[in-house]
């Protein structure tokens, strides 16, 4: 993970970055640290690049990372296929070298296309003049722009900063929509910034599908944009989602009451478990190349044995589960893995006015949801979350008895909280806004600084996670039907609908989750690695008619993600497989903590700063 920023400028006036976004971007990349200015004269244009490199092994590659010909890359991202990295290489000097051997924009975009994994680029083409940037196509990397009309002045950072003061340009995401190009001659001339946009093929209902005005418009007011003339595309790294409509009464037939004998029952009754068998093959291939793929990994010191490289958000829900028991079989058997279990403090029950408005407001939350009734017998931060996860590690010390499991407690109070939000993750979940940002922004956060408590022969320490690797479960809901509101869209459309709403989906899961994690995790210096947004992950249950991932005629806990359920029985998991989704924000219980009457898309005040 690395923190990467451009000013560019119209004028030759010196132009400085900002402090505060400065040090923002440090936080992700803290090893290495380098500013580099690029003039071009007649007429006169100025990038003033910054780029914060994150170590993670063996030797470190500087960036802005300049070539011979004076091109400049500033790179976060990693590759995981498509582009051959050998072992001793590193990832930004290969992407470097390919980008100066393109001899046409054609070109630039096959390369762009061809990588697997997450990136947000930013491209100086020197002989050209031109500047390029972008998003890979699922956004999994953060990128934001603004444009001061003023300074007639172009940012594009990482991460940014949320200020107090009314600003007159506003911080945006980038769409991931394509990559964008500035001929900077052409907008030094003509004192217009410029960009020509260049598509990502065939994105089903992204947020902007079908709709090139709305990718035109979406640039920061005061810059212009033009489809590029010669209709030039990247090339979509996942096939097309399967929309076959289900023949009806195919649906799977079950009539047993317990979720779990169900599942027991569907898995005996399919003579063959050939689309399980395959989705752990790719899952776990995806996992792989994200445990293994420590980028800079050469014949450095080994780590000490009790220090994890890589760590699971991890609630014991079905998804963290599988991507902790997929990591337990490419991770050498000596190293631990982390088990990153975040809670928010339990308030007193207000025992009057919790039953009467109980009903209506917590409709969500149908597990264990008794607080009053825990309080008594356990601490207050034994929130849903971390008993599931408890049981959790019950279930993966009993598959994997020889590794050390560090399930690490992460309890979070009001004060800290509150501390912690103003300080730090205002500024990373910037520009998103929402009550459902800020809840997930802050409990992403705790859980990913790892500091926390771990129970060892009875006893407990405190603990504070190494690992410099994240995996988080993010993308599974969206493909595989796991949110109430599938069901919801199922009951009112029907396959039809349930089809619509799995493609629009992972169509906005950029704007939705991906910059925000990506800068939230990022803060601490970790990188955030999604398996299931993995493109061959992706590309195969796209191909699947909707039927065999999710079949919403079955009871909670068993119809939604049922693909996946049954490969978690494949890999030995017990209860877990069954667990109904619990959205984040109510299993750690930081929703609960937030004791007001707001909806989760209403924007949040507490973001503010002050
Ligand atoms: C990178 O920076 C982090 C945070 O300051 C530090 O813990 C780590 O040791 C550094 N890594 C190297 C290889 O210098
Ligand atoms: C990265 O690659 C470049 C070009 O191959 C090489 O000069 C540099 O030494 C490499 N850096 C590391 C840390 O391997
Ligand atoms: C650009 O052209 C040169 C010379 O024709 C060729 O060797 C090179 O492969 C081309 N670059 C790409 C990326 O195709
Ligand atoms: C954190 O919460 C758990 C209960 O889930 C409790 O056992 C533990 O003692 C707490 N640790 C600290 C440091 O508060
Ligand atoms: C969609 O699924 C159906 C049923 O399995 C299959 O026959 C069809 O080939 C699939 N279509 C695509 C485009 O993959």
């Amino acid at each position: 993970m690395c923190g990467i920023f451009c000013l560019l400028s119209l004028s030759p006036a010196q132009r400085e970055g900002d402090k505060t976004v400065h040090e923002h971007l440090k936080r992700r990349g803290p090893n290495f640290s380098q500013d580099l200015t690029v003039r071009g004269s007649n007429p006169c244009y100025q990038c003033l690049f910054s780029a914060h490199v994150l170590h993670m092994r063996g030797l470190l590659t500087p960036q802005p990372f300049q070539d011979d010909a004076g091109n400049v890359l500033l790179w976060n991202g990693e590759i995981f296929g498509g582009i051959p990295v050998r072992p001793e290489e590193n990832d930004t000097a290969v992407v470097s070298q390919k980008l100066a051997s393109c001899n046409s924009s054609a070109e630039i975009l096959s390369t762009l296309s061809s990588i697997r994994g997450p990136w947000g680029f930013i491209y100086l083409q020197k002989a050209e003049d031109c500047l390029w940037f972008g998003r890979d196509f699922f956004g999994r990397r953060s990128l934001l722009w603004r444009f001061d009309p003023d300074l007639q002045a172009l940012t594009l950072t990482s991460v940014a900063a949320c200020s107090s003061a009314p600003d007159k340009s506003v911080w945006q995401e980038v769409p991931a929509v394509g990559v964008y190009r500035i001929d900077l001659k052409a907008a030094a001339e003509s004192g217009s910034m410029m960009f020509e946009v260049f598509p990502w093929a065939h994105v089903e209902n992204h947020v902007f599908s079908g709709c090139s005005e709305a990718v035109l418009e979406s640039v920061p007011s005061g810059c212009n944009a033009v489809m590029n003339p010669a209709g030039l595309e990247l090339t979509s790294p996942v096939c097309p989602l399967n929309r076959s409509i289900p023949e009806p009464g195919n649906e799977h037939e079950v009539h047993l009451n317990s979720c779990s004998k169900d599942l027991e029952q569907l898995l005996a009754s399919k003579d063959k478990t050939e689309e399980s068998d395959r989705l752990i093959d790719v899952l776990s291939e995806a996992v792989r190349r994200r445990v293994q793929s420590l980028p800079f990994r050469m014949q450095d010191s080994p780590p000490a044995d009790d220090q994890a490289d890589v760590a699971v958000l991890f609630s014991g829900g079905i998804d963290s589960m599988i991507l902790a028991v997929l990591a337990d079989r490419h991770i050498p058997a000596h190293q631990p893995i982390d088990l990153l279990n975040v809670a928010f403090k339990l308030q007193e029950p207000k025992k009057q006015k919790e039953s009467t408005k109980k009903p209506k407001k917590h409709k969500n939350r149908q597990m264990d949801d008794k607080p009053g009734a825990d309080s008594q017998t356990s601490s207050p931060f034994d929130v849903p979350d971390r008993k599931t996860g408890r049981a959790g590690l019950g279930e993966l010390q009993n598959l994997s008895p020889g590794r050390r499991w560090n399930f690490v407690e992460i309890n979070v109070t009001q004060e800290e909280l509150q501390e912690m939000r103003q300080e730090r993750v205002c500024h990373l979940v910037h520009p998103l806004d929402t009550v459902l940002d800020d809840s997930i922004g802050c409990a992403v956060w705790f859980a990913a600084r790892g500091k926390g408590v771990i129970t060892e022969d009875h006893e407990q320490r405190s603990f504070s996670s190494s690992a410099k690797v994240i995996l988080t479960g993010i993308g599974a809901d969206e493909q595989l039907a796991g949110y109430s509101r599938h069901r919801v869209r199922f009951k009112t459309s029907g396959y039809e609908g349930l089809i619509q709403e799995l493609a629009m989906e992972l169509g906005r899961i950029s704007s939705r989750n991906l910059g925000r994690d990506d800068r939230v995790i990022g803060d601490h210096g970790k990188e955030a690695r999604f398996p299931y947004l993995d493109e061959d992950v992706v590309s195969y249950l796209n191909s699947l008619p909707v039927l065999e991932k999710a079949d919403l005629t079955l009871p909670r806990g068993v119809g939604e993600k049922l693909l996946l359920r049954l490969s978690a029985r494949q890999l030995g998991l017990g209860q877990s497989a069954v667990l109904p989704k619990r959205a984040m924000q109510f299993g750690s219980r930081i929703a609960k903590m937030e004791d007001k009457h707001e909806k989760a898309s209403d924007k949040c005040t507490r973001l503010l700063t002050g």
